[in-house]
């Protein structure tokens, strides 16, 4: 039986996305995140779309993304055992549960107020994880959490739903509000937004999208508090010998060229 959930907006209905990604991903023989939780989130949903059929473009890379993010949190936090820990646009995502925070770091997950709702009826209550509802373009709700903590700060698959003015001024409001941290999210290039509006399986998103790309130098341009300290091109990382046979061949002919690859999922690291 599936539980009933409240309506959700275009942008907000984006998380199934997502979330299918790592169910599927999941349900593979050599999965790259291996998220059980996703997969049982999914079916307590009983969220069905035909249009999300399996692909290795979206379970592939949603994973393995995910799965970066994950490990930029997890070394942030075994450095920093008080550490706040955020997950701007979370959707469903249980990235506490996937990293198991330890009890001394507090867990922020923000989406809007309707997705906290289908959070909160679709996830396990999880001591020191706090979920906010709230627009990430609204300047209060960053009141409401620690200010004397270090912060990692992650944002999977989000900045392309934010206006480049929304993303300069939440980042700012970021780093004005923790005293240092860290930022990490997966870059949308103006060519990944002009794939997304010529791609068939992305068009249905790239209509919510309001970013028109950007370079992953520009935030450091944007805030001055920010510098870059790590580019991940997902082409050269280890977890590419699980891909699907067809896609790792591609992707170890992408890997040959920084350029190529950084057409594709790159995962940004900022130090504040
Ligand atoms: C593609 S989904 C990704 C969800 C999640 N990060 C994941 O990996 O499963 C994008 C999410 O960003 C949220 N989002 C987009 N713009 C937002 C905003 N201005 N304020 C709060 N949440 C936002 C959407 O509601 C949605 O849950």
């Amino acid at each position: 039986m599936s539980v009933a959930l409240p309506a959700l907006t275009p942008l907000q209905e984006t998380l199934w996305v997502s979330l299918t990604g790592r169910a599927f991903d999941r349900r593979q023989p050599r999965p790259i995140l291996g998220d059980e939780m996703a997969d049982e989130i999914l079916r307590k949903s009983g969220y069905r779309n035909p249009e999300l059929r399996w692909s290795p473009s979206l379970s592939v890379d949603v994973a393995h993304r995910a799965k970066k993010l994950d490990e930029v949190a997890e070394r942030f936090i075994a450095r920093h055992p008080d550490a706040v820990g955020i997950d701007l646009g979370a959707g469903l995502d249980t990235r506490a549960f996937r990293i198991d925070t330890p009890p001394t770091v507090d867990w922020y997950d923000v989406d809007f107020p309707e997705v906290v709702t289908a959070r909160q009826r679709l996830i396990p209550h999880r001591p020191h994880a706090h979920a906010i509802g709230a627009d990430l373009t609204d300047p209060g709700w960053l009141e409401a959490l620690p200010a004397d903590r270090p912060a990692v700060i992650v944002a999977d698959g989000v900045v392309p739903f934010l206006a480049e003015d929304e993303m300069i001024a939440l980042l700012k409001r970021l780093t004005s509000h923790f005293p240092s941290g860290e930022i990490a999210f997966n870059v949308y290039n103006k060519f990944t937004v002009w794939a997304a509006n010529h791609y068939s399986g992305a068009r249905f998103l790239a209509p919510l999208f309001k970013s028109r790309g950007f370079d992953r130098r520009d935030p450091e341009r944007w805030d001055p508090k920010l510098t870059l300290v790590r580019h991940v091109l997902l082409t050269r990382e280890p977890e590419v010998a699980r891909y699907p046979l067809a896609l790792r061949l591609w992707t170890r002919l992408a890997a040959l060229s920084a350029s190529f690859s950084r057409l594709g999922t790159t995962i940004a690291q900022y130090r504040f």
